[in-house]
């Protein structure tokens, strides 16, 4: 593939599968050596090849390839075929490429070891190649792609945070396309390429899989597999995330939820736009960056950007027949005429909110109000006292961008928290109102609020996904309703809206966008709503809101009756330090596990993350000298304690820039175990 030129994929493919055949057949005649079907798309073995030609190379290259890389071809491809008849057994799937899966057609004694054997003889193929590096990469690689399926099977039920999907993902798929993409240099001894290319194959493999998972949510396409199948194991993937679903049991099953699941993935809004459409969007923005990597270091390598292209093109036609089946379903609907207010709220999808029109424009002018830079900088100064002063510490545009995000948060708040008296359904709209807007603006429409246009505007110039903006607003529309939240990891869901985004979005403005980074961006955000919260919980309680997990609560024997008791006699619950310590706890792992990254931001980010993060933490200390009484007094860290925090804070960043030491190697692509993030 490489240096090849387009159009030439059907006779590369023959080649590959050629060459695979031939080391299998002298393979197979190994008493005992199991046999590989060599079938399917070998996306893996082409990739492989298109790393390891030099560039400019022509196709009869292929042939030329030396022994040892068709045995590591062959390797991984068995690997895979293993990966895929245990995933077939754990899924309990009927089919696999449209024909029985060999459990199905021969029980799950024969598909375990079938499997089993395959995996071994994977093994003593990559030893054939002699190459150490290789049987070294690819046991990783193995290893990841268990741990992946492990944690995604350990996280059936659960609502991921696009960071942890992508990180389940970038392991389960990603590991094996890495060490594919890696064969051709980890053979030649170059490690530092091998590595690159590694990295490469991993972004390759998550978007392989996001695809997959795509077409998963398509009922009408035809993918050889059972339809909605992730959805029946209750497997969270990431387009759920556009539609703003929080849990897994709001969605449909049975013999119904074809149609059901159209209706809320695909049905566009009034804006024109759906879910699916906007996760669309997204993987071709993603394929975009892929590839425009990819040509800075292959330029002639097209069949890879083809083969990307087909993908999204896959998706979007998938996407094209579920619109179709949609409109089928709903045939006797009478077009309404455009521009009529009333008549356009009581559209399907418009969530029937009333008087939408209307409320649109109001929510414009208050945004419009907001004017421009200047203001937004006075706007920040005005509301942030303390971030104010951290964004002293940033360059001029840099200042700017970080004024504009906090101005659009504000202001996402202050549309529900300016008007409480307005009832639910207004505030809803008029957030419903604040996300079209948004989703213009980002889609480059002229929204007239400058504060849109320029941030929301940077945001899509710099690759910045949407999906932050509009977590956000869900995550304000989610205070709408009191909260409640049974376990820490029911809270996180909130936390990741409202705290969590924020950081993320900077984070990618400030062209950071490496998975390992942002997890830790996200634990930061997980970490300092967690201090908040804990801050203000008589404030919050006052105002009919416990945000704290009830069954923590619960299991020191505090119900919410006795919480409302103690704030009305200022005696604390029993065992209430000792709840307090846990909480803080939780979110001191999560500040520990965050603090790691900070050196790998821009350098200019470094210090107001450090600094805001320890002066945050230092709460906790606030609230032991408070005695644990967070119920009526606000623990406050006075600007002598915030200058030590944030003092030493700069020290322990200086040092972990000195010593990157295990954290380095956490980012490589050569450690060994899933990087265990603290799940509070
Ligand atoms: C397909 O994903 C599955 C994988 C990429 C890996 C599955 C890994 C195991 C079953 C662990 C055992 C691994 C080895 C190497 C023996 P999917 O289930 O999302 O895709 P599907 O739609 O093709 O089923
Ligand atoms: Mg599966």
């Amino acid at each position: 593939m490489s240096g090849v030129e387009t159009g030439d994929g059907q006779e590369l493919r023959e080649r590959v599968s050629r060459a695979l055949s031939e080391v299998g057949n002298r393979w197979a005649m190994i008493p005992g050596f199991p046999r590989a079907k060599v079938e399917g798309k070998l996306l893996r073995p082409l990739l492989a090849t298109a790393a390891a030609l030099p560039p400019g190379a022509q196709l009869s290259k292929v042939d030329q390839l030396p022994q040892a890389f068709w045995e590591g071809t062959l390797a991984i491809q068995m690997v895979h075929e293993a990966s895929l008849i245990h995933d077939d057994i754990l899924d309990q799937a009927s089919c696999r490429r449209g024909v029985a899966s060999l459990q199905a057609e021969r029980g799950l004694d024969a598909a375990l070891v079938q499997g089993d054997h395959l995996l071994t003889g994977a093994y003593r193929l990559a030893a054939a190649t002699g190459s150490l590096a290789f049987v070294r990469r690819m046991a990783q690689a193995v290893e990841r792609t268990v741990a992946g399926e492990k944690a995604q099977g350990a996280s059936r039920g659960q609502w991921l945070s696009e960071g942890e999907y992508r990180e389940i993902v970038s392991w389960k798929s990603g590991g094996l396309f890495g060490c594919a993409l890696a064969l051709g240099r980890t053979l030649a001894g170059d490690e530092d390429g091998a590595e690159e290319d590694y990295r490469m194959g991993v972004r390759i493999g998550c978007l392989y899989q996001m695809v997959d998972d795509f077409l998963d949510l398509c009922p009408s396409t035809e993918s050889g597999k059972p339809a909605l199948q992730d959805l029946g194991q209750e497997k969270w993937t990431w387009p759920l995330t556009e539609a703003g679903i929080q849990d897994l049991r709001d969605l449909p099953t049975g013999a119904d939820a074809p149609r059901k699941v159209r209706e809320l993935l695909f049905r566009k809004d009034a804006s024109g736009s759906s879910p699916m459409g906007r996760a669309l969007a997204r993987l071709r923005g993603e394929v975009d960056g892929v590839v425009v990597e990819w040509l800075q270091g292959r330029p002639d390598e097209h069949r890879l950007p083809i083969v990307l292209e087909e993908w999204v093109e896959m998706a979007r036609k998938a996407m094209a027949r579920e619109e179709g089946e949609l409109d089928r379903s709903t045939p006797g609907e009478v077009r309404l005429p455009e521009g009529d207010p009333v008549l356009v709220d009581r559209l399907p999808g418009t969530g029937g909110a009333p008087h939408r029109g209307r409320i649109l424009e109001e929510v414009r002018a208050e945004a419009r109000a907001l004017g421009s830079e200047e203001q937004w900088l006075r706007y920040f100064a005005h509301h942030g006292r303390s971030f104010r002063f951290a964004s002293r510490l940033f360059p001029k545009q840099e200042g700017r961008l970080v004024a504009g995000v906090y101005a659009f948060c504000r202001f996402t708040d202050d549309l529900v928290d300016r008007a409480p008296h307005l009832p639910p359904e207004i505030l809803e709209a008029r957030l419903e109102a604040w996300m079209e807007l948004t989703r213009a603006a980002y889609g480059g429409e002229d929204t007239g609020v400058p504060l849109l246009t320029g941030v929301l505007g940077e945001t899509a110039e710099r690759g910045v996904p949407l999906l932050y903006a509009e977590e956000l607003i869900r995550g304000v529309a989610m205070d709408l309703a009191p909260p409640h939240y049974e376990e820490l990891a029911d809270l996180r869901r909130y936390s990741y809206r409202v705290a969590s985004v924020v950081g993320l979005w900077l984070t990618e403005l400030f062209g950071t966008h490496t998975p390992w980074v942002l997890r830790r961006a996200e634990a930061m955000g997980h970490a300092m709503q967690l201090t908040n919260i804990l801050r203000d919980v008589g404030e919050d309680f006052r105002e009919g809101r416990v945000y704290l997990p009830k069954a923590w609560l619960e299991r020191h024997g505090i119900g919410i009756g006795a919480l409302g008791e103690a704030v009305g006699s200022g005696v604390l619950p029993e065992r209430w330090d000792i709840l307090m310590e846990e909480l803080m706890a939780a979110a001191d792992a999560e500040y520990e596990a965050a603090f790691p990254a900070i050196p790998a931001l821009p350098r200019f980010f470094q210090g107001p993350v450090a600094v805001a993060a320890r002066v945050y933490q230092g709460i906790h200390h606030e609230i032991r000298r408070n005695g644990y009484d967070n119920l009526h007094l606000r623990a406050h860290t006075s600007f002598p304690a915030k200058l030590r925090l944030g003092s030493r804070s700069l020290l322990q960043l200086r040092k972990a820039r000195r010593h990157p030491g295990a954290d380095a190697e956490a980012q490589s692509g050569l450690r060994g175990s899933l990087p265990a993030l603290p799940r509070m």
